[in-house]
This record gives C-alpha cells, structure tokens and sequence, in this order.
C-alpha cells in the first residue's frame, strides 16, 4: 500500500485552488491519503465544506483525525459528521482496516516528553490538564488493540517523540505533544507513525523500540528541496 500522507492544512476556502493544486496528482502516486489534523484553520464548518469538496474531487480513500484548529470553535462534532458523510474515515480512538492495513488514530495532546513530562501532582487543575493527555493515550490503546491487521500505520496530531518536534522553540516542546502517545506505540508495535502540529520541527525519528515516526506538516514539506504537498510512505 502507498500512503500519501500531510497535515496542517489550516484550509479556509481562499486557499482552495491551492490545495487542489498541491493535493491533485495524488491519486497517481498513492492508495490512500491520510491528514494528520489541523485541516482548518478555526474549525469552522464553513472552512470544512469546501476542503471537503476538494478532497472529494481527488477520489482517493481520505483517513484523518482532527487537530487542536479544528477544536477551535468548539464544532468538532459538526465537522467530524460532515467528514464521516462525504466517506472520510476519521478516526478518535477508533481502529480502521482497510487492504490488509490497519489504521489506529486520534488527536493526541500536550504533556511533554521523556522526564519532562507532566504528571498528576498537585492542583486539580494540574490533574485536569494531565487527564486530557493520559485520555488520549488510552485512545490510541482502543484504536490500536482493534486492529487485527498485521501491518499498523499509527495516525496523530500531536508528535509522541521529541525528535520530531525539534526545530520548533525548546520552551514549546511540552505543547507539541507527549511521550505518552509513544509508550502506547511501543507497546502494541506499529511500523509507521504519522503526525503533524510541530510546523517547523523535523521530519523524521524513532520512538524508543525503533518505530519510525514521520511529522508530514505541510509547511516542513514545503520546505524542503523540492518541495512537496504530502510524503507517500510504501508499506
Ligand atoms: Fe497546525
Ligand atoms: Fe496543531
């Protein structure tokens, strides 16, 4: 299987033709395409709309979660309804196969990475902030234990590793996601992590057991000589 894989969008409907053109040849180069969150930029269902009319047009099976933009206005709901209904797959702690691959996803969350992540101590408003992120750790453990599927692509938003985040600010690390995801990932095994958020991080790591972890953040693709709209991973 060929995964073309991206992220961080930030779609609002002027940038619609750029997205066509920066999307359009997929269906040439993969059998998938998966969106690691972040396709809006205010989650909005006016934003949704037409990107979901673009992705449509592309006639490529689309598996995505969402990103913390895409929670902005509190719509997440709205916008996860409008995706399921035009045939994208998103997944929030849920597992998918599809041609023998199996696909576990959610957003993921803030918290840190290593020794310096946070834990539950002190405040309640500490062990509500912690929560959120152990919670979403236990998502990807229902979505990954649903899988029978021999081969397992992990989809986040948030990065599970440091490696991939690095290139943003030291002092933002914690917000960018959190080694929680990884232990998870490391336990179930996967081959392939795909996430997004850390706009100027890195592309490519490893979690501790040696799973690759890729950040496809559009404007880190970009980036790059020559530039590219999504990276197609063979599996
Ligand atoms: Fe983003
Ligand atoms: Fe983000």
């Amino acid at each position: 299987m060929r995964i073309a894989a991206t992220a961080d969008l930030h779609f609002s409907p002027p940038s619609h033709t750029a997205v066509l053109d920066q999307l359009g040849k997929v269906r040439d180069e993969a059998d998938v395409l998966v969106l690691a969150g972040d396709l809006t930029n205010y989650g909005l269902p006016g934003e949704m709309e037409p990107l979901i009319n673009a992705l449509v047009r592309l006639r490529v099976p689309t598996i995505a979660v969402l990103g913390n933009h895409d929670y902005e206005s509190g719509k997440q709901e709205e916008l996860l309804r409008m995706m399921t209904t035009a045939g994208i797959k998103v997944l929030d702690g849920s597992g998918y196969e599809r041609d023998g691959v199996g696909f576990a996803g959610t957003k993921g969350f803030v918290g840190g990475f290593g020794r310096g992540a946070l834990t539950a101590f002190g405040e309640p408003e500490i062990k509500v902030f912690v929560k959120a992120s152990i919670d979403e750790s236990l998502k990807l453990e229902r979505g990954l234990s649903q899988l029978r599927a021999a081969k397992r692509v992990v989809i986040l938003h948030y990065s599970p590793i440091a490696a991939t985040v690095s290139g943003e600010a030291p002092e933002i690390f914690p917000f960018l996601g959190t080694s929680r995801l990884a232990e998870v990932i490391d336990r179930h095994g996967a081959d392939l992590v795909i996430h997004g958020h850390a706009h100027h991080g890195t592309l490519d790591g490893r979690t501790t057991a040696g799973i690759p972890v890729h950040n496809v953040a559009i404007t880190l693709l970009q980036g790059r000589q020559p530039a590219v709209s999504y990276r197609v991973f063979d599996l």
